[in-house]
């Protein structure tokens, strides 16, 4: 993992506590439950937590003191499931002091390894994937009669559209609320395909109950997440079918992610509304006038570029070519003049040359992105890259690029920066700055961070701040 400024280049998270403080009814013992990987997983968390207070277990903020502990992990590349192996092994000695203690993996690394995380891990009892939670306290029930227990089956249909999720951690701020699960997209390099099963879309009337519950509850900005939120299409449920296949019923009854935006803007003008993630092939012209027509739909957009040459972007399945690229961050900049955009790269690809890592190194520096999150590639198990493709790239050649990568992205981000010194923008407060106890730190609608000396504001609240200074990472300014 590369640190750059304090910024860490990775948007996979790991090891983060969720913790719920609800009361919990004929409790029967606590869970800990430990997060890894993207936004998605953290918020199948919040409804893990629920599922499982629901049947009697509190979560607890450490290991030592539970009787149930989650590990809910990432497959996205080979050191996130390195980090979940470190942390099953740590925990090894925990389980001897303690042998009534039950040890579950969820998540992506469950779902692929399957019952093999049986044999491979002899401290866990338990491997769910998922699509299989609301079966938790089931399974949880029959480990405790001894037997080890495995549900990684997929659906097609499991959207978890009912369960509340609790709201753990987190800043009583903002919150995330999952739109959509899996992904149809089958990028060759990409193992999420096989993690989390086949697209489909959440029922919007429950999309907006939990928006307006979150807003009553005090939130003024909510993220709606899925792979590919601009393929989101509700047309009365079940596996995704494609618009041009609808009836005339279900065309006339179907929203998309435009329509999705749109409703949940409306909720209040107070309520911000943020995305991730977008695909390149499929974010609409419809989708930025939406963006365009309130001001409280952020703008900023994270679109994963992946590579900039199309050779390796066809490689790759991803869909679209550099000149595809281009002209939608042009359509970007033509409709959403102040948008900021943020991107994902992958360096070493399977045969790419050193002219084809330029064209990547081209691309960034002409879209001019805010920011990046910047991988070397890393091959997955049984994704098409690795069936059909030799991961033929040194690893120091991969390095090599990434660090280009990276040195490139730095420069631009505090380019970036440099141009908001002197501008005044609107900031919703999320409470003190990691560093100072005496400043707060909240984002402007391009999704950037500034920190502020905390004068009479409070947390929750818009303010206006002006940029006074700026590293690559942070804008640094004072109330007016
Ligand atoms: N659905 C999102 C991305 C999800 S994974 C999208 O399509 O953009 C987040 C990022 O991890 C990807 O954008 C990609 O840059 C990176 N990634 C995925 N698989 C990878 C692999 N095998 N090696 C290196 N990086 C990978
Ligand atoms: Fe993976 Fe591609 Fe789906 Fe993103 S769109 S989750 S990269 S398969
Ligand atoms: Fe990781 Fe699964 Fe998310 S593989 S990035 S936790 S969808």
């Amino acid at each position: 993992m590369l640190i750059s400024e304090n910024k860490v280049i990775d948007e996979t998270r790991q090891g983060e506590a969720t913790v719920l403080n609800a009361e919990v009814k004929d409790k029967k013992g606590n869970l800990y439950l430990e997060s890894y990987g993207c936004q998605m997983n953290f918020s199948d968390s919040e409804i893990v937590a629920s599922v499982m207070a629901e049947n009697g277990y509190a979560t607890t903020q450490t290991a030592e003191d539970a009787d149930v502990i989650f590990l809910n992990t990432c497959a996205i590349r080979e050191n996130a499931e390195q980090r979940v192996r470190k942390r099953l092994s740590e925990l090894k000695a925990l389980k001897k002091e303690k042998p009534h203690l039950m040890v579950g993996v969820l998540g992506c690394m469950a779902e692929r390894l399957k019952e093999k995380f049986l044999e491979e891990e002899k401290l866990v009892d338990l491997v769910v994937g998922p699509d299989a939670y609301r079966d938790l306290p089931a399974l949880v029930e029959r480990t405790e009669s001894g037997s080890k227990s495995v549900n990684v089956l997929l659906s097609l249909e499991e959207t978890y559209a009912d369960i509340n999720p609790v709201r753990l951690t987190g800043n009583g701020i903002s919150a995330f609320i999952s739109i959509m699960r899996g992904c149809d997209n089958m990028c060759s390099f990409c193992v999420v395909p096989f993690t989390r099963g086949r697209e489909r879309s959440r029922d919007p009337e429950s999309i907006m109950k939990e928006a307006r519950e979150l807003f009553e509850a005090g939130y003024r900005e909510i993220t709606l997440l899925g792979q590919n939120v601009d393929s989101y299409l509700w047309f009365g449920g079940g596996p995704k079918k494609e618009f041009k296949l609808l009836s005339d019923e279900e065309k006339a009854a179907s929203v998309d992610f435009a329509d999705l935006l749109k409703m949940t803007a409306e909720i209040s003008p107070e309520l911000r509304v943020r995305f991730t993630t977008s695909h390149p092939r499929d974010l609409t012209d419809k989708v930025l006038h939406a963006m365009a027509a309130y001001d409280n739909i952020c703008k900023y957009i994270h679109l994963p570029v992946q590579s900039g040459n199309t050779r390796v972007l066809s490689l790759m399945n991803r869909g679209y070519s550099r000149e595809w690229y281009m002209d939608r961050v042009e359509a970007v900049r033509r409709i959403l003049p102040d948008c900021a955009l943020s991107t994902d790269i992958i360096t070493g690809f399977c045969t790419e040359t050193d002219e084809e890592h330029k064209d990547t190194l081209s691309l960034m520096e002409w879209a001019a992105f805010d920011y990046s999150y910047m991988f070397k590639y890393s091959e997955r198990p049984k994704t098409p890259a690795e069936r059909k493709y030799t991961d033929d790239i040194p690893e120091e050649v991969k390095t090599a690029r990434l660090t280009e990568v990276i040195q490139l992205q730095n420069r631009m981000s505090l380019e970036s920066n440099k141009k908001d010194i002197g501008k005044v923008f609107e900031v919703l407060v999320e409470g003190p700055s990691k560093k100072s106890v005496d400043d707060f730190c909240g984002r402007n609608s391009q999704n950037k961070m500034i920190v502020f000396p905390k004068g009479n504001a409070q947390k929750g609240q818009y303010v206006k701040v002006k940029v006074n200074t700026c590293t690559s990472a942070t804008l640094i300014g004072e109330l007016v």
